[in-house]
């Protein structure tokens, strides 16, 4: 059913892309379309709002860019639009082309910056969580990061075959800024006989008797996974299973790899529940509202409940890793 017109929209990418941003924008044009508001894309996140990088999109601009990952209209991390002088600019060329709705793509600082140009130019915006780190509060699920934990899962699953091939120790260093959440779910799911994160205080000496028996009753080989928050270098972890544990060892940077790649089914599917869901909710009213995801549903949230927060790993998961453990 086509609906009469309801205005002009736009959709930005802000912070670290992530896969499934592309699927997020062909269901933007798609279901904006058809809900009878105009599609526009910014470019380049706040950068391109504040140097007037706003495009109309269309059916053509969509085609054949789900399997893509990144975001074909480019993300940022702007500096500038934290002044209140660059968000004036930003608001002068939303009016040019009359949008007054806004969705954006990203973590918790992009939208503590769109909550502040919501109360400064009445700009209707709605948050999408969009970071392979998960570590937004109030959501369970951001965008990108099961399309990340594929990419590290494919690449633990290569280095086992040369590290039971040459028995040797593996450090595996994940990204994931202060939140642990990528590196404990993938050493979870690959078997991985030491985790680090920086949620969990450890001591590695701690681990020394158990890994040298293991070695010594014939384990052969060892997969580390460590975040890149942790308080050691991935190296200094190398060197202690090379001179305390007695096993030769290397050190796999992951790094962006894991932004990049195919997206994942879920991400896709996620991409459209989110899109659908924030653009229902400005339809109805919500001006400044994040789309969040709990116990399988999506909810709205206010900016209070999900920026300025620590995030916690669920405790669950935590426990399932590191009980009876050092
Ligand atoms: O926030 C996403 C993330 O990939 C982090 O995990 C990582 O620390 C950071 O971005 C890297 O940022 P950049 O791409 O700017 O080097």
């Amino acid at each position: 059913m086509i609906h009469k017109n309801h205005g002009n929209i736009a959709i930005l990418c802000s912070g670290g892309d992530v896969s499934g941003m592309n699927a997020a924008l062909k269901h933007f044009v798609e279901y904006a379309l058809l809900c009878g508001l105009k599609p526009y894309f910014v470019y380049n996140g706040f950068e391109g709002l504040i140097d007037d990088e706003i495009q109309e999109a269309s059916y053509k601009d969509v085609h054949g860019i789900i399997a893509r990952g990144g975001t074909m209209i480019g993300s940022a991390r702007s500096k500038r639009f934290l002044e209140a002088a660059y968000r004036q600019k930003a608001k002068e060329n939303l009016d040019k082309q009359h949008i007054d709705k806004l969705i954006v793509l990203g973590g918790d600082g992009s939208f503590r910056g769109m909550d502040l140009f919501y109360k400064e130019h009445a700009i209707a915006f709605a948050g999408v969580p969009a970071t392979i780190d998960n570590d937004i509060v109030g959501t369970e699920y951001c965008l990108g990061v099961d399309t990340a934990l594929s990419v590290i899962k494919s690449a633990l699953d290569n280095i086992r075959d040369t590290a039971s091939s040459f028995k040797r120790a593996f450090v595996v260093e994940t990204m994931g800024r202060e939140c642990g959440y990528l590196a404990l779910v993938s050493a979870l799911t690959s078997g991985a006989e030491l985790c680090l994160i920086p949620e969990v205080s450890y001591d590695l000496k701690e681990y020394e008797q158990s890994f040298q028996k293991e070695l010594a009753q014939g384990r052969g080989y060892f997969l580390a996974v460590v975040s890149e928050g942790i308080k050691e270098e991935s190296i200094m972890i190398a060197k202690w299973f090379e001179k305390k544990i007695g096993i030769e060892a290397r050190v796999d940077v992951l790094g962006h790899i894991q932004r990049g790649g195919n997206p994942a089914v879920r991400d896709r599917l996620m991409a459209y529940q989110f899109v659908h869901f924030a653009i229902d909710g400005l339809l109805g009213g919500q001006n400044d509202a994040i789309v969040c995801y709990n116990n399988g549903y999506l909810n709205y949230k206010s900016i209070k409940e999900v920026a300025n927060i620590q995030y916690q790993l669920d405790s669950t998961l935590v426990d399932l890793f590191f009980q009876n453990r050092p």
